[in-house]
């Protein structure tokens, strides 16, 4: 039996927090620990049985030390921000505990995520026997899966890879992002990226674009951006000619977006107002609702899955791996729209799948490198079933 640290009490910290707590066959102990007590606390009052709260900035790794030492947890789920990645996975090394996350690395002053800052913890983590897993969310997370069960089950080549992202919900507002506004705005405003024969191609951001008919869902217009598991794949799925990465977004989205970005508003550097120093992007996030906020009037559905080409005996194949999540039926269930539960829900089993060592190998690893079959039987059983299907010709067609 074990015990689970879990920082950051947002959107997809509720969601982690409620799957652990649901798991009483595996976790005794719960400590939701973020910068904010009473967002824990709020958290800690919708479940049924009693956990443990903190408060912490986790930009410190003392901090983070002192409440590790303080709670002795047996593995520390980050789901706070980017930015506190590498403090707090100084911390586990520092006290002997393993690590998980669902977002790399971005340094606040760059809009820019790479493995390279959490990867070079590696020789640390080998060396202290210790575990890190990295982006262990849905996207990234169990795209990786989907990518490591193809290859043992579907394929003897995989060519090609389309992670094909599509959030088909409505929740009233006007605008308002679905996981924290800071980090989702850098990242959809960089330039697209994807990698195909061998090197990297740079496209204008959104400029990129197809219609793709998403199952359960319906047509929707979906952008080509650049996403962190294409790192990691590019490296862990031998033979792979091409990989890219879509996103849907409606045009009410895209119009607001293009407002804010020409009026300044997405800046990331600091500029000077009345004597102080004001970036806008964090000053607009104060204004936008919490992805926590979401929930209660979100419906309609998300679609996210990979589509995959290659060769099994010597003859072509497609096939389409996805899952499908309702936003009203989570927020029923856990409180939560669904872009914080596809990535909560994860995130907790991959730290079920570490304490029971069911995937346990010291060192920094992302999700592809482990066997996909227990996280895939986890994902059905947790809340997330998943289709694996082969498109029949000229269905799912992609560009
Ligand atoms: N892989 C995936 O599929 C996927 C998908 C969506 C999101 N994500 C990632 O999941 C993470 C959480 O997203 P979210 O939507 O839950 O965001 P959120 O609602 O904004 O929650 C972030 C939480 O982190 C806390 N926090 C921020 N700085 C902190 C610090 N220095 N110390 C302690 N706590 C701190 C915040 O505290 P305050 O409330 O006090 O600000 C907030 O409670 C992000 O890293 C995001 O990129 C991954």
């Amino acid at each position: 039996m074990s015990r689970v640290l879990i920082i950051g009490a947002g959107g997809v910290g509720g969601v982690v927090t409620h799957k652990c707590a649901q798991a009483t066959d595996v976790f005794t102990d719960i400590c939701l620990a973020s910068r904010t007590m009473a967002k824990c606390d709020r958290i800690a009052r919708q479940l049924k049985r009693p956990i443990q709260t903190a408060r912490v900035d986790a930009d410190v790794p003392a901090n983070v030390v002192r409440l590790i030492r303080r709670f002795k947890p047996d593995v520390v789920v980050n789901v706070a921000l980017p930015y506190q990645d590498l403090s707090i996975m100084e911390a586990c090394l520092a006290t002997g505990t393993d690590y998980l996350d669902t977002a790399n690395y971005e340094p606040p002053e760059k809009a820019k995520f790479e493995y390279r800052w959490q990867w070079a913890f590696r020789k640390r983590y080998e060396k202290a026997g210790l575990m890190a897993l990295l982006g262990c969310g849905f996207d990234p997370g169990v795209s990786n899966v989907f990518c490591a069960y193809a290859r043992k089950h579907c394929f003897d080549e995989i060519h090609t890879v389309d992670i094909l992202d599509c959030n088909a919900g409505s929740h009233g507002h006007p605008f308002a992002t679905n996981f924290n506004p800071e980090i989702n705005i850098r990242e959809i405003s960089q330039r697209g990226k994807y990698w195909e024969s061998g090197a990297w191609h740079d496209t204008a951001p959104l400029s990129v674009h197809q219609t793709f008919d998403f199952p359960d869902i319906g047509p929707r217009e979906m952008y080509l951006m650049y996403h962190e598991e294409l790192e990691s794949l590019v490296r862990n799925i031998k033979g792979l000619r091409r990989i890219r990465f879509w996103m849907t977004f409606g045009e009410q989205y895209l119009t607001y977006l293009r407002v804010l970005q020409n009026v300044g508003l997405t800046r990331i550097d600091p500029v000077d107002y009345e004597g102080h120093k004001v970036v806008p992007l964090k000053f607009l996030k104060n204004l936008l609702p919490e992805p926590s906020s979401l929930g209660p009037n979100y419906t309609g559905k998300t679609n996210i899955g990979c589509l995959i080409e290659g060769l099994k005996n010597g003859r072509r194949r497609r096939v389409y791996l996805y899952n499908v999540c309702d936003h009203a039926a989570c927020y029923r269930e856990v409180k939560a729209q669904a872009i914080s539960y596809t990535t909560g829900v994860p995130a907790a089993i991959g730290a079920i799948l570490m304490v029971n060592k069911v995937w346990r190998r010291a060192g920094v690893h992302n999700v592809e490198e482990f066997d996909p079959d227990p996280f895939m039987e986890q994902l059905t059983r947790r809340g997330l079933p998943w289709v694996v299907r082969e498109p029949r010709r000229g269905e799912y067609r992609i560009r």
